[in-house]
């Protein structure tokens, strides 16, 4: 298939695009470089640096039968005290990119959601149609965009799929997570590991779980990308599909942090801080539905397996 990957120079996106390739997809990276790296960009992808808005010259020129849409802004935190970049990049850039696709005729799209669309759960593993509260702009951004989805599909017979995301980890192809402003705790944790940071601060240990830290649903970077490529072709025109995407097992910071100790053989000093606002206790994701649908298993559910791709990758770049 002929694809257009916005926003193919970040993290997942560049993992995707790698295995689109792989699969045999003729692949063009749309990225205006904000947050992502061009040489993150894999090789056999072609590379327009652009944003959302510019994308309607790009379309018509590449014409592409299918959009997978990774571009936005994905700080928490920032998005609380910047809530402008959040509409306006997140909400405002997807109606652009919506637009420019209905205008080259492109109806299928797989778009990168997230389990902040749902809040503060009532239950765990969460399901699809769990009531979505976001508490934070980011996650109120990408509801959005889901609601988006759903109109195009109805009026205009768009095929689309939102993936919402837990939290993905670990690394594939030689690519890992290279943030800027690194905010997650498994790349903070292989930092402290490699002695680039000192020491990192567990947020929180009085929490309702069994050791007092934060449970979280880690999914390996490549089981991600294969739900994408499943997703792809999924929808049939006019319907719009949600699906969560995580392992369905949680595992607490002081797990990921023991993992850490585990996998690098370096001791990582923590301080224990303050809860983090806006930090639920446990999120876990309820994947039945696209197991049940495509067929997809998460190939590397193994915490310590996600660890170490991550830190190999970080080793080999010198980041870690
Ligand atoms: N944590 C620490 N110390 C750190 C960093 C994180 O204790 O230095 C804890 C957090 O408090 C949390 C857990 O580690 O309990 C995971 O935190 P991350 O920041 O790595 O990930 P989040 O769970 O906050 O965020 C993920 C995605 C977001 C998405 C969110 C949905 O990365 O994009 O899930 O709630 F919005």
């Amino acid at each position: 298939m002929r694809v257009l990957v916005a926003g193919g120079a970040g993290y997942i996106g560049s993992v995707v695009t790698a295995a689109l390739l792989e699969g045999g997809h003729e692949v063009t990276v749309l990225d205006d470089l904000s947050t992502g790296h061009a040489d993150a960009v894999p090789e056999g992808a072609r590379f327009v640096q652009a944003s959302l808005q510019e994308s309607a010259p790009v379309l018509a020129e590449v014409r592409p039968e299918a959009v997978l849409h990774f571009a936005a802004k994905s700080l928490v935190g920032e998005s609380q005290v910047r809530p402008e970049l959040y509409w306006e990049h997140n909400v405002g850039g997807s109606l652009a990119l919506l637009e420019a696709m209905r205008a080259a005729d492109c109806r299928r799209i797989v778009f990168s959601s997230t389990a902040a669309t749902y809040g503060e759960p009532d239950q765990v593993p969460i399901p699809e149609d769990a009531p979505t509260r976001p508490t934070n702009t980011y996650g109120a951004t990408k509801l959005a965009v889901d609601a988006m989805l759903t109109s195009y599909a109805t009026a205009y017979d768009f095929a689309a799929v939102s993936l919402r995301y837990f939290n993905v980890a670990g690394a594939a192809h030689g690519l890992g997570e290279r943030h800027t402003t690194e905010t997650h705790l498994i790349p903070i944790a292989l930092q402290v590991a490699a002695g680039r940071r000192e020491s990192m601060t567990i947020y929180g240990e009085d929490y309702p779980t069994p050791d007092g830290t934060c449970i979280r649903d880690y999914i390996h970077v490549s089981d991600l990308a294969d739900a994408h490529l499943l997703a792809l072709t999924a929808p049939e025109p006019g319907e719009h599909r949600v699906y969560n995407l995580g392992n369905g097992t949680g595992f607490s910071v002081q797990q990921v942090v023991d993992a850490v100790r585990e996998v690098t053989g370096h001791p990582v000093p923590v301080e224990v801080g303050a809860r983090r606002a806006g930090d639920p206790a446990q999120l876990v994701a309820s994947s039945d539905r696209i197991r049940a649908d495509l067929g997809w298993t998460p190939r590397h559910p193994d915490l310590t397996g996600i660890v170490r791709d991550a830190w190999e990758v970080a080793q080999a770049r010198n980041e870690a």
